[in-house]
């Protein structure tokens, strides 16, 4: 049996420490991963930051970490879809509150790992560029494909134009180029606002307008371009997102649906229990009563909720790893190696923390 090593948060509150932990055989649906590159996303260090308002259902010591890419060494009775030495990408969802399991968290050498979240990968993907994508991709086709959320078309190889458009604000952010990525593949056209530095490569991904959200005129300008187009919905990534994007929902023609990824509180400056409940609620308030005022509809995504619907064997069986290997699907955004061990996790973290701009952070793992 391998020797694993994971990156524990010991306790709410306390920074990662690097110790030894256990291996864990897979169930019938699951695949053991060796972890070759893990990326780092805003839910680790806001779990770190804010345990005690956030999945304050997990038991600690945990493993945190949801993006990783390796190769398979062990797979369940009923898997079919993988052998070991596969290469592949997944989304490890151990945080969840109905797995509260540390053998899931991606920042440890064997990762235990759900089948129907795991693509392969093709020969010629670097670990380090697959493993950007597993968080962003899933929360994005959460909020454009489940039926209780946008409840819009597939992805699919070749598909007939919509005619509908999709508003994605915060399209530089990991969720938010994975959501221009899969509606283009959908057949919807998009339009996506950014800081005006990375408009490039999001036009590259077929975003047809990318505004600068930091604009005065921002939510007029979208308003004008709307003014022929049917909008499909709008999801809505960044802080302070949600109202914006609620007035421009309200003045268009179309899907008025709003779903949002981002939580009214963030942590970047820490946590205080006084400022995250009056923000929640008030943030909360704020958007619901602008929605109803206008007729439009919002809902709060979560980024793993796809493993229970249609829409995780839709995206990690059926798109991607034909996407992956036809080039059609590109890992978004560009990776940032920040890191090459357990050890340099924390630190990975707390850079994450600071900002990033239209990239992902990794951390390879190779022994
Ligand atoms: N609900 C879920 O399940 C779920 C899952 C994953 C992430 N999230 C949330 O989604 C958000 C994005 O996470 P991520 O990992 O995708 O992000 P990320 O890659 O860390 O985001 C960095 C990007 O955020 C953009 N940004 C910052 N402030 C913005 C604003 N006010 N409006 C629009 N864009 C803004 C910046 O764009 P520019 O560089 O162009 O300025 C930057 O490139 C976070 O709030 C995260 O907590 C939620």
């Amino acid at each position: 049996m391998p020797t694993n090593t994971a990156a524990w948060i010991p306790a709410r509150h306390r920074r990662l420490e690097v110790g030894p932990a256990p291996y864990t055989a897979p169930g019938p649906d699951e695949i053991v991963i060796r972890n070759h590159a893990v990326a780092v996303n805003p839910l680790d260090w806001v779990i770190q930051v804010a345990g005690r308002v956030a999945y304050t259902w997990l038991a600690y010591p945990f493993v945190l970490g949801a993006d990783l890419a390796g190769e398979v060494v062990e797979t369940g009775a009923a898997v079919t879809r993988f052998r070991p030495g596969d290469r592949v990408l997944a989304l490890s969802a151990g945080t969840d509150r109905d797995a509260n399991s540390a053998a899931q968290g991606a920042f440890q050498h064997y990762t235990v790992a759900l089948e129907r979240l795991a693509s392969p990968i093709p020969a010629s993907m670097p670990y380090v560029d697959a493993a950007v994508l597993p968080l962003g991709l899933s929360t994005a086709a959460c909020a454009l494909f489940q039926t209780h959320h946008l409840g819009l078309r597939h992805p699919v190889a070749d598909a007939a134009p919509t005619g509908e458009t999709v508003l994605v604000w915060g399209g530089a952010t990991s969720v938010g180029s994975n959501a221009v990525q899969l509606a283009v593949a959908a057949g919807y056209d998009v339009v996506t606002t950014a800081s005006p530095h990375n408009a490039e490569w999001l036009t590259a991904l077929g975003a047809s307008h990318v505004l600068d959200y930091r604009s005065p005129a921002v939510e007029n300008d979208i308003i004008r371009i709307f003014r022929d187009r049917t909008l499909a919905g709008v999801v809505a990534i960044g802080p302070g997102s949600a109202l914006p994007c609620v007035r421009i929902a309200g003045a268009c023609r179309g899907n008025r649906f709003v779903t949002t990824a981002t939580a009214p509180v963030t942590f970047e400056n820490g946590f205080s229990l006084p400022r995250t409940l009056s923000g929640m609620v008030g943030g909360m308030a704020s958007v619901k009563l602008a929605a109803l005022r206008r007729g439009v509809r919002t809902r709060f995504v979560i980024g793993s909720d796809l493993k229970r619907n249609e829409v995780g064997p839709a995206i990690f069986r059926d798109f991607l790893p034909a996407a992956l290997a036809e080039g059609r699907y590109r890992p978004v955004p560009a990776a940032t190696v920040a890191g090459s061990s357990l050890d340099d996790l924390q630190h990975a973290m707390d850079l994450q923390r600071k900002g990033v701009s239209g990239t992902k952070l990794v951390v390879t793992l190779s022994r």
